[in-house]
C-alpha cells in the first residue's frame, strides 16, 4: 500500500477546481472531492477529473439504512473512484452492505474508509447530544474496530490517533489523516496539527492536505514539498 499525499480540493465550482488542477503539468496528484463540489457540479465532475488522470477520494460520508447505502455505493463504484467513505456510526451491517454495493462484478472495488467521530464532536457534545458516555478515544477505537470487522480498509483520523489505530486494528489497516501543516505554515482553524514528516513518522498512510497547498503562492511547489516530506 503506497503512502501518498491527497489534496483536498475544497472548491465551489468546476471552473475553480480546473483552474487549480491545470497548474499540475507533471505528476497528477491524488485529489479529494467533497460534498460542496460534488453537490454543486454533480457526478460529471468526478468523471472529468478522473479523465485528466487523477486518483480520486470521494468524500461523501454516507450514513443511511444498509440497503440505501449499498445501492448508493454501487453508483459511486461505477464512477471509478479510488477511495470513498461512510460514517462508522451507521453500524457494522451498514458497513458490510456498503462493501457489497461497492464491489464490482469483477471483484475489484474502491478503498472504503470510515469516519469515526468527527473532530467537531468533542466529549461534551458526544455525552450531551448523543448520550454516548464512554471516553471519546475509546469510542473512536471501537468504531475503527467495527470498520475492520465489516471488512473496510481503514479510517479517517487525526495523525495523533494513527499509531493507536494501527495498534488496535493492525498495520495494514489504513489511516487517512487530515490536519497537516508545514512547520513554518499557518495553522488556520485546525486545532491539532502535524507536519507531513511527523505524520510519516507516526505511520499515517495517506495525508489529506487542503489550504497549505490550495492557498499557497506556488501550489505545485507546496505539493512537491509535502510529497518530499511525507513520502521521502
Ligand atoms: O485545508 P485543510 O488542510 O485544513 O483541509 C483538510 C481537509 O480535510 C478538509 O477537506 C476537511 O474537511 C477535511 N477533514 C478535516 N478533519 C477531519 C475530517 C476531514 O480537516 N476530521
Amino acid at each position: 500500500m503506497g503512502k501518498d499525499v491527497i489534496i483536498a480540493c475544497d472548491f465551489a465550482s468546476a471552473e475553480q477546481v480546473f483552474g487549480f488542477l491545470d497548474k499540475f503539468t507533471g505528476k497528477k496528484p491524488f485529489v479529494k472531492i467533497g460534498m460542496e463540489l460534488f453537490y454543486a457540479e454533480g457526478p460529471q465532475i468526478v468523471r472529468e477529473i478522473k479523465k485528466r488522470g487523477h486518483k480520486i477520494f470521494l468524500d461523501l460520508k454516507l450514513h443511511d439504512i444498509p440497503n440505501t447505502v449499498k445501492k448508493s455505493m454501487a453508483v459511486l463504484s461505477g464512477l471509478d473512484v479510488d477511495m470513498t467513505n461512510l460514517h462508522a456510526a451507521g453500524t457494522v451491517s451498514m458497513m458490510e452492505a456498503a462493501i457489497e454495493g461497492l464491489t464490482r462484478p469483477d471483484g475489484t472495488r474502491p478503498l472504503l474508509i470510515a469516519v469515526t467521530q468527527l473532530t467537531s464532536t468533542d466529549q461534551e457534545r458526544m455525552e450531551k447530544d448523543l448520550l454516548i458516555r464512554e471516553p471519546i478515544d475509546k469510542v473512536v477505537m471501537h468504531y475503527a474496530a467495527n470498520a475492520k470487522k465489516a471488512g473496510l480498509d481503514g479510517v479517517v483520523c487525526s495523525p495523533l490517533e494513527a499509531g493507536k489505530v494501527h495498534e488496535t486494528c493492525g498495520e495494514d489497516f489504513l489511516t487517512v489523516t487530515p490536519g497537516v501543516r508545514f512547520a513554518d505554515g499557518d495553522v488556520g482553524d485546525q486545532k491539532r496539527v502535524m507536519t507531513p514528516a511527523q505524520a510519516k513518522e507516526i505511520g499515517s498512510d495517506y495525508i489529506v492536505v487542503g489550504r497549505p497547498i490550495t492557498a499557497a503562492e506556488d501550489p505545485v511547489a507546496a505539493y512537491e514539498r509535502c510529497v518530499r516530506e511525507f513520502v521521502g
